[in-house]
């Protein structure tokens, strides 16, 4: 057992042996991945000990070929496979675990849903049945713009179940958002709601999806609306308007023939933040992606059927989508959803939601256990917690102390705790330990998977020595990997893709280093994405927000330590830097971005610190931010403007 005293190291310190926790014996005992050599067999047999992934699944056409990389960097996994992603989620279980619990969910004014396999069967079947009589084909993008309810899920799988890609846009996003995704997907199903709770407040959702369509390049073909408040919140429905419940009651009871679908299809469409303001379309393909799922959700997040999961991410980003609904799903387990904050109505709410659904598997961020840290451990010892038998991590590093905290405090001690590197782009998780095989080191990513080339590389692509730092890239495509950017290859081929002489590589995007061990620890972002609150948006987004606002010249933002951020202004001669000013520079951000990506603090400024060439320095920028040493200065146009807004920031804290 380790020592949970915090030795105060740094995710971002050069690594050497760092310590080591073996996995605890009683969970090696019954782990679904117990033998080392699961390593080697797949280094001997790449890819096609992918086959393995495949085989978790039920084909309508079993693919005789593991990978195509004949057109690099446009790989083709299981390419002559077909199959059904709600096939796999829902009627391969029917047989033996028709009755047991697939979904728990617990709304945010304490109302509680509860579905069996069979009853999600059948409400994924009716919505099918609805979205084929509003005229939804194959291939017809969905998009949904829902909160945290069963209908969230439910619309996906009825999608999958259609072969109609889901484009699901998180519902805390704003209007102007919503729409540049639908224009960009081509869509023209929107799935939304009347509102949600925010704590106290009922929040109109439908009216700000009527902003977005008005922004919107087409006339949309439907728009379906769930009855999330009641009579609380009347909508008036409008032309192409239909309310959901209706909708699905008039197909109650119907079956509709899962489309088969060849692995390579778009499952889905996720968008996220680039290297540019616009965001990307991240395309999945069916096969390839559900298999890598699985595969990670049986092997990494060791879930089981017998386990009652929770996945605390909103199924609005990719967590969701690929460990709050797919993974668990594919899997046959009993999963928690839940609609509200952690801290509300108090903040014991996630140690009380644990005890009282026996929670086995719990995956969260760094973020959420931050906060519980801040709480206090009273609120996580008032709780029986002992079902907990694994906690996974995932979105940003989690500093050794963070990561003894959850294991100590939420894990009783001695359950393996994974951190999970992945993304968007990757599908499924891609470094992590094997919790049954593979020694923990907190603070540390681990290696790579089984079957994943993660490399840390300098400029020219050579591996870098350990505790070096460089650029964390993947020498070899892997199953959940994107098939493409709906913006089309060329861009998919220049914002990822290099050519070098052993092979195309993947730029994660990511700085990392290696240890001996080969324990990646990640070092953050080196492009212009920030991770807010372990959600992601690019910098220019969040700046041209803030620009937006009259009287604000320019704008930087950078990341903190807590995992907010923080954006540096500067104004017009003739406008007072004051409350009102923060104010409307809040609410822009709220209103074009997302209300999580509000500033945590706003540093008005005389002006930024930027290069000869013109070129704004946010490292340095970020640097103070974190209250961190900074380099030297003198090859600023500006240096004497650093010291002025170090003091101004040390001034506010
Ligand atoms: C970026 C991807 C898919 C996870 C949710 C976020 C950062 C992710 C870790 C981790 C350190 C991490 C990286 C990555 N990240 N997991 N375990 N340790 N950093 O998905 O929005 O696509 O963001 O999140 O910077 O590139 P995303």
């Amino acid at each position: 057992m380790d020592d949970a005293g915090a030795d105060g190291r740094h995710a971002g310190e050069p690594s050497g042996g760092g310590e080591t926790i073996d996995p605890p014996e009683a969970f090696r005992e019954s782990a679904a991945v117990a033998d080392a050599d699961v390593y080697d067999s797949f280094a001997a047999d790449w890819p096609d000990a992918w086959r393995a992934a495949a085989d978790l699944l039920e084909w309508d056409r079993y693919p005789e070929t593991v990978l195509d990389d004949g057109d690099p960097p446009f790989y083709e996994w299981f390419p002559d496979g077909r199959l059904n992603a709600s096939v796999n989620c829902l009627d391969r279980h029917l047989a033996e675990r028709r009755n047991q619990l697939a979904i728990r969910w617990f709304g945010k004014r304490g109302e509680r849903r509860s579905y069996t396999y069979a009853d999600l069967h059948r409400e994924v079947n009716a919505a099918a049945a609805g979205l084929r009589e509003l005229g939804v084909g194959e291939d017809d993008v969905v998009t949904l713009y829902l909160p945290m309810i069963p209908e969230l899920s439910i619309v996906m799988l009825a999608c999958a179940r259609i072969g109609a890609p889901h484009n699901v846009v998180f519902a805390g996003l704003s209007a102007e958002a919503l729409a540049t995704r639908m224009n960009s997907a081509d869509s023209g199903y929107l799935i939304t709601c009347d509102g949600y709770y925010r704590r106290e407040d009922a929040f109109n959702q439908k009216s700000r999806a009527d902003n977005a369509r008005l922004r919107a390049d087409a006339d949309l073909a439907a728009t379906v609306v769930v009855d999330r408040l009641g009579d609380e919140f009347e909508i008036p429905l409008g032309e192409n308007e239909h309310d959901y419940g209706t909708l699905i009651g008039e197909h109650e009871g119907e079956t509709v023939e899962p489309v088969a679908r060849d692995a390579t299809d778009l499952l889905f469409v996720m968008y996220t933040s680039g290297t540019t303001g616009r965001p990307k379309g991240v395309e999945h393909a069916t096969g390839g992606y559900l298999s890598h799922v699985t595969w990670t959700t049986r092997n990494v997040l060791d879930v089981r059927p017998d386990d009652t999961y929770w996945c605390a991410a909103d199924i609005g980003w990719i967590t969701g989508h690929s460990y709050g609904v797919y993974g668990p799903l594919s899997v046959g387990t009993t999963t928690v959803l839940y609609e509200g904050s952690p801290d509300y109505p108090d903040r014991d709410r996630v140690w009380d939601l644990i005890e009282r659904n026996a929670v086995s598997v719990f995956y969260t961020s760094p973020t959420a256990i931050r906060s519980f840290m801040k709480w206090g451990v009273e609120y996580p010892e008032a709780h029986d917690l002992s079902s907990i038998r694994l906690l996974g991590t995932v979105g940003e590093s989690i500093t050794p102390k963070a990561w003894r905290w959850y294991r100590e405090h939420v894990g009783g001690g001695d359950v393996p705790v994974v951190d999970t590197w992945w993304q968007t782009e990757t599908g499924a998780i891609t470094l992590a330990t094997l919790p049954g095989v593979t020694p923990m080191k907190p603070g540390r990513v681990g290696p790579p998977l089984p079957g994943i080339d993660a490399r840390v590389v300098d400029r020219d692509g050579d591996p870098v020595e350990p505790g070096e730092t460089g650029y964390l890239t993947l020498a070899s495509p892997w199953p959940g990997m994107l098939r493409g950017l709906r913006e089309g290859d060329e861009r998919y081929r220049r914002e990822y893709w290099v050519e070098s002489e052993d092979g195309w590589r993947y730029r994660t995007g990511d700085g990392a280093t290696v240890d001996e061990d080969g324990y990646v620890t990640i070092l953050g972002r080196v492009d212009d994405v920030i991770n807010v609150r372990a959600h992601r948006f690019n910098t220019a987004e969040l700046e041209s927000a803030i620009v937006a606002v009259d009287g604000v010249t320019e704008a930087a933002v950078v990341g903190d330590d807590d995992g907010g951020v923080v954006a540096y202004v500067t104004t017009r001669g003739d406008v007072d830097p004051d409350a009102a000013l923060r104010e409307a520079i809040t609410a822009e951000v709220a209103g074009i971005v997302a209300e999580v990506a509000r500033p945590d603090r706003i540093v008005f400024t005389p002006e930024l610190p930027k290069t000869r060439s013109g070129k704004i320095m946010r490292r340095l920028l970020e640097d103070i931010a974190r209250g961190e040493e900074f380099g030297d200065v003198s090859a600023l146009r500006n240096p004497e403007v650093v010291g002025e807004i170090e003091s101004t920031v040390r001034d506010e804290e």
